[in-house]
């Protein structure tokens, strides 16, 4: 193909952003696999960094590594993350394309006991970076540590509250909040909540809804 002509297309500097945010994706892993900023780092095997695709649209953010996860290395990939790959298929998207999944800690706590202050402060530079680079067009956020995180909130509002509508992030991009898949789990009424919540932020990243 003639090289001009690509470089006409702009391809060229398509292929270069593509590189570059990948090999950034591969820099960050490494910091984090390094990191010794909360407790977590001592008992983790795997730190979780992201799964999906850095250009989808939508950005996923659940708690915490389960043990599944922190086997693997990768974010949702236990019974509640086969879940959400269920129901994002139910709604018409793909896993890999259309979503960058992640969480607000990149280390599991023991037991999957619930994140504590600290460490969701010690970690949070790394999800702020995450957030900047991908520039989604919404963000999902997965049960009440998310959804906090997302929209600041320190009041603690039930999830009944926070579901179902669009919110406007600190970030300027739409967020939406949804349950825990593993809450579904326990609650399959859910199931169909979360559904929900996933073609409202669908709605968003097509622009159909703000
Ligand atoms: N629960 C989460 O919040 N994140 C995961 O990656 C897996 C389970
Ligand atoms: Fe670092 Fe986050 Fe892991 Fe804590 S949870 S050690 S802050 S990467």
């Amino acid at each position: 193909m003639d090289e001009e002509l690509l470089r006409g297309l702009g391809l060229d500097e398509i292929i270069l952003k593509s590189e570059n945010r990948l090999r950034i994706h591969e820099e960050l892993t490494r910091k984090v696999e390094e990191c010794k900023r909360c407790r977590l780092y001592l008992r983790r095997t795997r730190v979780v960094v992201w799964d999906g695709s850095p250009f989808a649209p939508i950005m996923a953010v659940g708690e915490a590594p389960g043990r599944d996860e922190d086997l693997k290395g990768k974010p949702f990939v236990g019974r509640a993350g086969q879940l959400l790959t269920k129901l994002i298929k139910e709604a018409g998207l793909e896993r890999s394309r259309d979503f960058y999944i992640t969480n607000v800690l990149k280390c599991r706590p023991p037991n999957n006991r619930d994140p504590l202050p600290d460490e969701i402060k010690a970690c949070s530079p790394y999800l702020e970076f995450q957030i900047r680079l991908i520039r989604p067009r919404v963000i999902l956020c997965l049960g009440r540590y998310s959804s906090f995180y997302i929209l600041g909130r320190t009041d603690n509002p039930p999830m009944k509250e926070l579901r179902g509508r669009v919110h406007k992030t600190r970030y300027g991009i739409p967020g939406v909040c949804t349950y825990h898949p593993a809450a579904a789990l326990r609650n399959p009424r859910l199931r169909d909540l979360i559904l929900e919540d996933i073609l409202r932020a669908k709605g968003v990243a097509l622009g159909k809804s703000e």
